[in-house]
């Protein structure tokens, strides 16, 4: 698959076959994050592979929980309990239950800056475009990731499990990879070009 048909077609992929994804495949995508551009080459990230069978578990059953947090009180308009409802049997199918997870974060151990604060900006930014290589890296090969931000939402109980001391790094997102249920067509936007661009 060239870049363009990779960057055309990709769209999050939510549910997985219960099927491992190879060590060489896993590897292919953690070395694309660390091809991503950093902010002055600082490579200020860090990620965790979370692969046995037990933590596995306990981060889908978080994210679970994060989720439903996401629909009850991030979102202006909450969920109704219908759509929750059909939303509960989609996860009693197995919605967001993976082989494999990465967490990401800045890894703010040694700063480079004189303003921390956008120091932080860039670390994330930087994480972003990681994020953005594993998933088409993923794609390339058949595979399907998702993007989750809401673990955010219930930062610590994410720190506790993956036992990192929130100081020195912060968590960005957990991604989820696996061969995917059914396949997905890339998602419509809904502004087109002429609404969010503007020349000068
Ligand atoms: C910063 C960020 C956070 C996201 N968080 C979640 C999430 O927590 N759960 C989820 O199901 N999708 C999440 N997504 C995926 C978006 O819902 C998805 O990218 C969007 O609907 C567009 O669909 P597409 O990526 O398939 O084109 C997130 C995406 C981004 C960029």
């Amino acid at each position: 698959m060239d870049l363009l048909e990779a960057l055309n077609t990709r769209t999050m992929v939510r549910d997985f076959l219960d099927k491992s994804l190879r060590e060489e495949e896993k590897q292919l995508i953690l070395e694309s994050a660390i091809r991503a551009p950093t902010a002055g080459g600082n490579e200020q990230w860090y990620f965790i592979a979370v692969e046995s069978k037990e933590n596995i578990e306990k981060l889908y059953r978080l994210l679970v929980e994060a989720q439903r947090l996401y629909f009850n009180k991030m979102v202006k308009v909450p969920w109704s309990k219908d759509q929750i409802e059909k939303w509960e049997k989609k996860v009693e199918t197995g919605l967001y239950r993976a082989p494999f997870y990465v967490a990401v974060f800045t890894d703010l151990r040694s700063r480079f800056y004189t303003r921390a604060d956008v120091e932080e900006r860039w670390a994330e930014q930087s994480a972003a475009a990681a994020i953005e290589n594993m998933l088409l890296t993923a794609h390339g090969m058949g595979i399907g990731g998702c993007w989750f931000g809401v673990p955010l939402l219930m930062e610590d109980r994410f720190y506790d499990l993956f036992k990192v001391n929130r100081d020195e790094m912060r968590l960005v997102a957990v991604l989820a990879f696996g061969y995917p249920k059914q396949k997905q067509p890339p998602r419509q936007r809904k502004k087109g070009l002429r609404e969010v661009v503007r020349s000068l």
